[in-house]
């Protein structure tokens, strides 16, 4: 029986939800009856959304938490089971981008996003997993890119390279997760306005217009973006795994 409060009960976490995008998504989670655990590095703002959603009667609450304390990872996720006793939900949003033409990427660039967007996700992805698996119940959901799919644009080939390497994780989780009950999606965003956005070319260049470029004539809102990850953080999803949605307004179509 599928219930209708989509994921009333659950326990969610979503990284990097003090803004933008993971922000959306934590107060989609929380408005459909999850129990969210908002992390973030900036502690002001994840707390913001925390009591915000609390103060409306939601249940949530803020634990700093920077995706790439590899050193702590297991430890700090199991104090995050230890809040609510579980972990049903878990959503790698936190990421940065970078604009480094491919003639211009240093090898520091190239490092800082492979860990910050790439070996972030999957180490705390292997850290919930053993979670999961003990309670043979677990939706991951992985924030990749649209640019991973296609190669970088606006953003470096050192983004597109990472979040092209976040599909490839997700299936390996969907490929050994399948018999503890795990599912592991995607979801690509296209061109969405957050506090990122404001870094790439596609906001103010008039050739990038969304009227003239994208088929549904509008930029994507983080809510959009939350929606799908509704979707595959819910047992409406049960029986999809180890695959994407793309939420893009038609840019890009497969
Ligand atoms: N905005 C877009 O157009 C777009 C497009 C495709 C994919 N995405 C992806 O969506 C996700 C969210 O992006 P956004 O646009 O909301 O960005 P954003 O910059 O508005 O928010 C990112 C959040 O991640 C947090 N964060 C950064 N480093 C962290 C760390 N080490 N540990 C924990 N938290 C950290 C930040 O404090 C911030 O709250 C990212 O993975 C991004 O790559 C965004």
């Amino acid at each position: 029986m599928i219930n209708k409060n989509l994921v009333e009960g659950k326990v969610a976490v979503v990284t990097g939800s003090g803004q933008g995008i993971g922000k959306a998504i934590a107060e989609r989670l929380a408005e459909f009856g999850a129990k969210v655990i908002i992390t973030d590095i900036n502690n002001e703002k994840g707390q913001e959304v925390a009591d915000n959603l609390s103060a409306s009667g939601m249940t949530a609450v803020f634990r700093r938490f920077n995706v790439t304390d590899f050193e702590n990872m297991k430890s700090c996720v199991e104090e995050m089971k230890n809040i609510f006793g579980r972990i049903d939900i878990w959503v790698n949003n936190a990421g940065i981008t970078g604009t480094a033409r491919v003639d211009e990427i240093t090898l520091s660039d190239w490092d800082r996003m492979q860990e910050l967007d790439l070996k972030s996700v999957f180490f705390c992805t292997q850290a919930v997993y053993e979670i999961m698996k003990a309670q043979n119940y677990g939706k991951l959901v992985h924030i990749s890119s649209m640019a991973g799919e296609r190669g970088g644009r606006s953003s470096s080939c050192a983004y597109s390279s990472a979040k092209a390497g976040v599909l490839n994780l997700s299936k390996c989780f969907a490929l050994s997760g399948g018999k503890y009950n795990i599912t592991s999606n995607c979801v690509c965003p296209g061109r969405t306005l957050t506090a990122m956005a404001e870094g790439l070319s596609w906001l103010k260049d008039p050739a990038d217009a969304p009227e003239k470029t994208i088929p549904l004539c509008r930029f994507g809102t983080p809510d959009d973006i939350a929606n799908a990850v509704l979707f595959l953080a819910s047992d409406l999803s049960s029986y999809i795994t180890g695959d994407v949605i793309d939420v893009n307004g038609g840019l890009y179509m497969k």
